[in-house]
């Protein structure tokens, strides 16, 4: 199996992190892999093991989830090393709400030779409310809703999961993709 970075997208309460923990145990269990996922979430907990949230934080941890991550997939490893033979999986847990967000985890991951595997949540706006009841990191409802406002569909480039919801054709072929919510939007790539 080939070295695959897993992306997943969705707003707060949508379960990224849910899919996260299934891809993760998945791929331990089927091929001898190194799975590590990169949540800029996880760099907001404190030395008590609590989430604390700080906006004046959010472009420098967001930086550092994007190092740590490159550092893992670009990581040069010598012919003696021990993981040389194993797969490794790297699965990003962020909203990655708008393309620009999330293109320098898939550079970093084609630049490597990685497959790359974007994976959107299926959201609704008239669930939203329950998204916020839904997410551990307290965010508000109305965020989330400024948040489904700047929502962008994924560009038709990109390879995406298989998923029953919606069957497209892109470049003449069958692929199948899951539309958040609107599936009859064109795509802009
Ligand atoms: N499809 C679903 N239906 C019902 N509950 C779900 C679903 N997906 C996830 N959940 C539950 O919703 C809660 C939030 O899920 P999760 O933490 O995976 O979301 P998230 O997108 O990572 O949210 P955030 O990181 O913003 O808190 C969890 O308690 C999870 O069990
Ligand atoms: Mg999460």
């Amino acid at each position: 199996m080939k070295n695959t970075c897993y992306i997943l997208r969705g707003l707060p309460g949508t379960g990224k992190s849910t899919l996260a923990r299934l891809l993760s145990a998945a791929n331990s269990a089927t091929v001898w892999a190194i799975v590590r996922t990169f949540s800029t979430d996880d760099l907001f907990i404190n030395e008590e093991g609590v989430y604390e949230f700080d906006p004046s934080m959010l472009r420098q941890h967001h930086q550092e989830n994007l190092r740590q991550a490159t550092e893992f997939i670009s990581r040069d490893l010598r012919e003696d090393h021990e993981e040389i033979h194993m797969t490794r999986i790297a699965i990003i847990d962020n909203t990655n709400v708008q393309h620009w967000e999330y293109e320098p985890y898939v550079t970093a991951a084609e630049e490597a030779g990685w497959d790359v595997q974007i994976i959107p949540l299926a959201w609704n706006y008239y669930d939203i409310p329950e998204y916020a009841k839904r997410t551990k990191h307290g965010v508000p409802e109305e965020a989330i809703r400024r948040m489904a406002d700047r929502w962008e569909d994924l560009p038709k480039k990109y390879v995406v999961f298989p998923t029953i919801h919606d069957k497209l054709r892109v470049d003449g072929q069958t692929q199948w993709s899951a539309p958040p919510y609107d599936s009859t939007q064109t795509f802009d790539k």
